[in-house]
């Protein structure tokens, strides 16, 4: 079985307030606030990239592990905004650390259920060739998005969030993971310009099409507690467990009225929920792994805890993971 081995998590220094975005676009701290629950973020300073940020969580989480970069058999990086075009963060991420010539690779495009959908794979190739996989999510999104688009960019902030599974004395147990996709809603959540369809061209610049990032925030909205809900469920019963028996849910940090919805579908009590949209805001592909890596840093998770993640994102995408601690 694979276990997650070490965990690691950062968050860059830089807070970005509702009210600093109050004075830069038209939008409120009681707006942004009653709407998303969200009061600060972080965002990286301008010597930052996505692959400091990766390489911070991953020594963290590889530490954590008592284990050495040398020791990494496979790296997958999940990421939106990733350090350069070509080649992937991933190998970026292989050279920084010293991890030698292991097999790496980006999942890139799922949106904010990607760390959830990297911990699968990596589940998946732990059983087929045991190793010990360092598995990435992290979002630079501050410096991608569109700083004028006041429906989206008071959503976003940038992190981190890292894990090392494998087979060994493991922190916890990854159990089940279900994961699904329905690709004809790839409209409700897109950044069009970039692609081969709309590439990237002086026009797109000027009007900034390629930071656009076109969301249907209603439909994104039902669409979100539908899934992470039914996922959470169906990991559940895959274990033979109800939601009685998890001590804390990790949902993906994208807006608190999704993560009360999702909690009230579920039956969950408030306290077994963990939330940081609050400090954070949503930051896609870190949010699941950096909300576990700090719930279990301020004691929020204990040994004997079954844990449930769950994310969804862009494609439309979805997963749950049932973790024991
Ligand atoms: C985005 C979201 C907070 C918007 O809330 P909503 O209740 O659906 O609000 P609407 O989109 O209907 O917008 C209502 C009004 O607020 C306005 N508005 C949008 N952003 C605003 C902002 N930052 N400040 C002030 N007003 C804003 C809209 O222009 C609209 O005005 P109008 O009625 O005059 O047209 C909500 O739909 C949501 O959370 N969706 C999920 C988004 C998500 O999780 N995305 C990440 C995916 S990983």
């Amino acid at each position: 079985m694979a276990g997650i081995l070490g965990l690691g998590g950062y968050v860059p220094e830089r807070v970005m307030s509702n009210d600093d975005w109050a004075a830069l676009v038209d939008t409120t701290d009681e707006w942004i606030t009653a709407r998303t629950g969200i009061k600060r973020r972080r965002f990286a300073s301008d010597d930052e990239s996505t692959l400091d940020m990766a390489a911070a969580a991953a020594e963290l989480a590889i530490k954590d592990a008592d284990l050495s970069p040398a020791d990494i058999g496979e790296i997958i990086v999940a990421t939106d905004t990733p350090e350069l075009y070509l080649p992937d963060t991933s190998s970026l991420l292989q050279d920084r650390l010293g991890c030698g010539n292991v097999p790496t690779y980006d999942l890139g495009g799922s949106g904010c259920a990607g760390f959830v959908q990297a911990l699968d794979v990596a589940r998946a190739r732990i059983q087929f060739a045991p190793r010990k996989v360092l598995v990435v999510g992290v979002e630079l999104i501050s410096r991608l998005m569109s700083w004028k688009s006041r429906a989206t960019c008071v959503l976003f902030g940038d992190a981190a969030g890292a894990v090392v599974m494998g087979p060994g004395e493991a922190k916890a147990e990854v159990l089940d993971v279900v994961t699904g996709t329905d690709g004809s809603k790839a409209d409700i959540l897109t950044l069009r310009t970039g692609g081969t369809r709309h590439p990237f061209s002086i026009d797109a610049a000027k009007t900034e099409a390629h930071r656009n990032i076109e969301m249907h925030g209603r439909e994104v909205f039902r669409e979100a507690v539908l899934r992470m809900s039914s996922a959470v469920t169906d990991v559940l019963r895959r274990i033979g467990k109800s939601v009685a028996d998890v001590a804390l849910v990790v949902p993906h940090q994208a807006n608190k009225r999704i993560i009360d919805a999702v909690r009230k579908r579920l039956g969950v009590a408030e306290e077994s929920v963990y939330v940081n949209v609050e400090e954070y805001g949503n930051t896609g592909s870190a949010s699941v792994p950096f909300a576990l890596w700090e719930a279990h840093q301020t004691g929020r998770i204990n040994a004997g805890d079954l844990v449930v993640l769950t994310a969804f994102g862009a494609g439309f995408h979805w997963a749950a993971a049932a973790v024991q601690f």
